[in-house]
């Protein structure tokens, strides 16, 4: 496993990390807290301390899951955590407020079943309160020790800046993966000449990149995939082309999966940590094969002409954003 360094955390952080948002079962078509449970002891005993949950994935229930797994292994696991929307009838909303922080923390605290969060992330930027609020209550909590380091999620750099002069600042979480690469332009940049480590958020595409997805691949109930415009015509056929395409290239090159190139392109960009997400053991059984070989310039380039060539109508992520 590589490992990098968070800023406030003593121990060296897996570049893996395992995102557990299907874990919580809302917008993934439901879960199976058992496989969860071993899902995250198998990352675990694979070098993966990272774990990243937030309340609002199944409204408690992820953070739930997370603090029973690891029960009796708190020590192992680097517990990233966020903070700061809410979901009055079910409709997840933004509330950065301190009020809000305070009640949030207690809650994440008690469902994770520990006395501390190792990284504690401010979820969306919320326009309606003051940088000065939101990041002064999170430095209140780091220096009460309930917090190690504090990141942010979705923000751009100018409301980086603005956070940053009122709390310490480790981390920027952000959607990243080879067929979402906006921050390229802006926040990728910024965190090489900050200093902050780069958690890259929708590692697979969903599911996109993991070598998975057909043309008929069914999703049911409320699986998050049934609305995502990048599986709706005419996105899907180009991303599934541009897959295949890829996966040609991951094969002859290397002699690896698409999953495996998939983790190792966002190994190879700086300062990141890739979050897979995963709920099944078996899911994480590729993991050895991101390790042990980069890409060069020239690969780098043939991946980009690749893209082009396949996706003529690209689409972002930005159907998750929550109510502002
Ligand atoms: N800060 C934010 O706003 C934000 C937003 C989104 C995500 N995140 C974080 O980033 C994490 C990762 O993103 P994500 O969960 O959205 O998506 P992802 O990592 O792009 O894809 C996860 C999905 O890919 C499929 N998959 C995983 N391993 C596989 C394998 N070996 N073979 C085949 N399919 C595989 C699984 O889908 P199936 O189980 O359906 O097959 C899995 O649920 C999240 O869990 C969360 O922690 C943060």
């Amino acid at each position: 496993m590589e490992t990098t360094r968070i800023a406030g955390i003593e121990r060296p952080v897996s570049r893996i990390g395992l995102g557990t948002w299907a874990i919580g079962g809302w917008m993934w078509g439901g879960t199976d807290d058992e496989a969860s449970i071993r899902t995250i002891r198998k990352a675990l005993d694979a070098g993966i301390n990272l774990i990243d949950t937030a309340p609002v994935y199944g409204f408690g229930h992820s953070e739930e899951v997370v603090g029973r797994a690891l029960d009796g292994r708190r020590d192992q696991a680097v517990i990233a955590t966020k903070v700061a929307l809410e979901w009055p009838d079910g409709k997840p909303q933004r509330n950065a407020s301190a009020a809000r922080i305070r009640q949030e923390i207690e809650d994440s605290l008690r469902r994770l079943r520990t006395d501390h969060i190792d990284l504690y992330q401010v979820h969306w930027p919320d326009e309606r309160v003051p940088a000065e609020e939101t990041a002064g209550e999170l430095a209140r909590l780091h220096r009460d020790g309930k917090i190690l380091s504090i990141g942010v999620s979705n923000y751009d750099p100018a409301q980086m800046e603005d956070f940053r002069r009122f709390a310490p600042l480790a981390v920027v979480q952000s959607p990243y993966n080879l067929f979402e690469r906006a921050i390229d332009a802006d926040v990728l940049p910024y965190a090489r000449d900050t200093g902050l480590t780069v958690l890259a958020y929708g590692a697979l595409c969903r599911g996109l990149l993991s070598g998975r997805m057909r043309a008929d691949t069914a999703f049911t109930g409320d699986d998050l995939r049934r609305s995502d415009p990048k599986f709706q015509p005419p996105h899907y056929a180009q991303y599934l082309a541009a897959a295949r395409a890829l996966q040609g290239f991951a094969a002859q090159r290397f002699g690896k999966s698409l999953l495996a190139l998939a983790i190792r392109w966002i190994l190879d960009q700086g300062p990141t940590i890739a979050l897979w997400g995963a709920r099944r053991p078996d899911q994480l059984d590729g993991i050895d094969a991101a390790f042990g070989w980069h890409l060069s310039a020239q690969d780098l380039a043939a991946i980009d002409r690749l893209l082009a060539e396949n996706i003529t109508d690209p689409v972002g992520p930005e159907f998750m954003a929550p109510t502002p």
